[in-house]
């Protein structure tokens, strides 16, 4: 997996697809591009341009797990769904009660960068966040989503 940027430029600047053109041309075996794909858009993009096997996503499943699925709902069909409301609530219950099984309640506590995440474009999304930054228990969050 390469992430498509110069050593200055670590995490923002633009994508040097060029140099991860270099490579493909050079390494004949399984190859991922990695950087700044957020949408299925620029994953359809990237693709396209560079010849990759695959991609490698970090900061663009922050708030989206979803993004996998609809990026390869978009490369078959052309076409992708994107989750409503409610569903991105059972998603971050769903996160929650992994990351307590996972890490206990330490789990909770890095888990509230991710919900204040989930709830990035929603109407009034501060005052939620404000709430969810607090959470420190399953309950809490259940109760916090329920009027949300
Ligand atoms: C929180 C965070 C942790 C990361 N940890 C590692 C790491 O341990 N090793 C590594 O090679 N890259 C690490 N990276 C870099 C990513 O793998 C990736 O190359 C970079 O974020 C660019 O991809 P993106 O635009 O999809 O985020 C990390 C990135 C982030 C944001």
């Amino acid at each position: 997996m390469l992430h498509a940027r110069s050593y200055e430029q670590p995490f923002d600047g633009d994508l040097q697809l060029d140099i991860f053109q270099e490579v493909r041309r050079l390494w004949p075996g399984i190859l991922l591009f990695n950087g700044g794909v957020y949408t299925p858009e620029k994953a359809k993009e990237v693709l396209a341009a560079t010849k990759a096997d695959g991609l490698g996503i970090a900061r663009g499943a922050w708030g989206k797990p979803w993004l996998f699925s609809q990026i390869k709902q978009y490369l078959t069909t052309g076409t992708y769904d994107s989750p409503t409301w409610e569903a991105i609530k059972q998603v971050m219950l769903r996160h929650a009660q992994l990351a307590l099984a996972h890490k206990n309640d330490y789990g909770l506590i890095e888990l509230r960068k991710h919900l204040g995440w989930y709830t990035k474009g929603r109407p009034n999304a501060s005052d939620l966040r404000a709430k969810l930054v607090r959470v420190s228990a399953l309950d809490e969050l259940t109760a916090i989503l329920a009027n949300a």
